[in-house]
């Protein structure tokens, strides 16, 4: 009897490390790096938002306490990577396109997301090649997702995502 991530990998035609890129491992990815690793990533990555030279990005952020953006932050990534259910706990169902309704996700700010995303894996001490691999694919997944959201909110306004056609 064939699993639900071998059908699904048949399906989409892609290997299931490729498709459950973050899921489908015997350790999880929390059990890999640990909760403090989550703490220094997420602490890496906003200090990075806060300083942005590029003020339309650090603007986005700028109703929001860095410290309050940092925990929601890796309280969520330790949920989502296999960890305990911090976020839930404490702030309720992600609903990360809901939540993202009052910011401008565009494809532009997506991109400068990962790309400090990218900067704070590169330099968070601990974490793995394969982890951050896994990771960055999760991100990228997500960033566009939520981009996708954005232009459902506003169909008329702004320029479309060129991933959109
Ligand atoms: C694509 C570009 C993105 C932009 C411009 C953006 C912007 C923001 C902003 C301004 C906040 C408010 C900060 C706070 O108070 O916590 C936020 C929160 C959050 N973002 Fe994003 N984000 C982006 C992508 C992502 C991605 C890729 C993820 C997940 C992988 C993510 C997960 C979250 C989470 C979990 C919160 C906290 C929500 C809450 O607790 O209410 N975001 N984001």
């Amino acid at each position: 009897m064939q699993t639900l991530q071998e059908k699904a990998s048949e399906w989409s035609g892609v290997s299931q490390s490729d498709a459950f890129a973050i899921d489908n491992d015997d350790t999880s990815l929390y059990e890999k790096l640990g909760l403090q690793t989550f703490i220094n990533l997420s602490t890496n990555f906003y200090t990075r938002v806060y300083d942005d030279e590029e003020e339309w990005f650090r603007s986005i952020f700028a109703n929001s306490k860095k410290e309050d953006a940092i925990q929601n932050q890796y309280e969520f990534f330790t949920q989502r990577m296999g960890g305990p259910p911090l976020f839930s706990q404490r702030r309720g169902h992600p609903a990360l396109i809901g939540r993202h309704r009052p910011f401008p996700v565009t494809h532009q700010a997506a991109e400068r997301w990962l790309y400090h995303m990218q900067e704070a894996l590169d330099t968070t001490k601990d974490i793995d090649s394969d982890s951050k691999t896994k990771m960055m694919n999760f991100f990228r997944h997500t960033a566009f997702f939520l981009v996708a959201g954005d232009e459902l909110k506003n169909p008329k306004q702004g320029i479309p995502c060129k991933h959109a056609a």
